[in-house]
């Protein structure tokens, strides 16, 4: 089985509508997922769409594993802070960069782990989106801020120096699928260049809107991993 994870940019999209409703009863709490064959869907922001500091990365991580998911590929929004990553583009990144938020499940064992994200399926999906035609950066490094607002100018001006795109919710999803050896690669929709990067101000609506286009690209990804792809 394989799990595809959908965030902010994947709220409207219908392409899971016919799949079947599952609750997953975990420790953590229960998680409502989307199955179809040997897919799974999960919205990682829940039923009420929570906000990305509420999000409960636990149980739905359980819940995945729970399913015997062997693989996890996700959609994270982000904005960028490098020029050359534009917004309407997506981004492949190879790190990720969130020392002041680290989950585990791993709170009364001794377990250390060397964090990696998935090399193989990074270039599976790179492929991919190439011959989709897709604009996609592969390779770059994600801060993960722990929101929910937006990052101030001279956060953004502090963090560039060591990242490239920034976002909410990759880096603690991919911690916690790393403890359980789920390979997870991120496919992160460039929604905005970060707040100061460009001189016009940034806007919620402009976010919004660029979101709103990238998730067609985002389906058309997810569409053709499931009907034949090199995934
Ligand atoms: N910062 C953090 N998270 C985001 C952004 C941003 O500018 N855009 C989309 N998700």
């Amino acid at each position: 089985m394989k799990a595809f994870i959908g965030g902010t940019s994947l709220t409207s999209s219908t392409l899971f509508k016919h799949w079947d409703e599952k609750k997953v009863e975990t420790p953590h709490g229960d998680v409502y997922l989307k199955a179809t064959g040997q897919y799974v869907f999960l919205q990682r922001h829940g039923k009420k769409l929570l906000p990305p500091h509420m999000i409960n990365h636990h149980a739905n991580i359980w819940a995945l594993r729970s399913l015997n998911i062997r693989e996890v590929i996700a959609v994270n929004s982000v904005g960028s802070m490098k020029v050359s990553i534009k917004p309407g583009t997506v981004c492949i990144p190879d790190d990720f960069i969130a020392p002041w938020s680290i989950p585990t499940f791993y709170n009364y064992e001794m377990k250390f782990l060397v964090p990696e994200l998935d090399l193989s399926l990074r270039d599976r999906l790179h492929t991919l989106c190439v011959e989709l035609g897709i604009e996609v950066t592969l390779g770059g490094t994600y801060v993960q801020t722990t929101g929910p607002r937006l990052e101030t100018k001279a956060e953004i001006n502090f963090l560039r120096k060591f990242g490239d795109i920034v976002g909410m919710t990759m880096a603690s999803e991919a911690t916690l699928c790393m403890e359980y050896n789920l390979p997870y690669v991120s496919v992160c929709s460039v929604d905005n260049y970060c707040n100061g990067v460009m001189k016009e101000p940034l806007t919620v609506a402009q976010i919004q809107e660029n979101a709103r286009i990238n998730s067609e690209t985002l389906e058309l990804l997810i569409q053709t991993t499931m009907t034949g792809g090199p995934l």
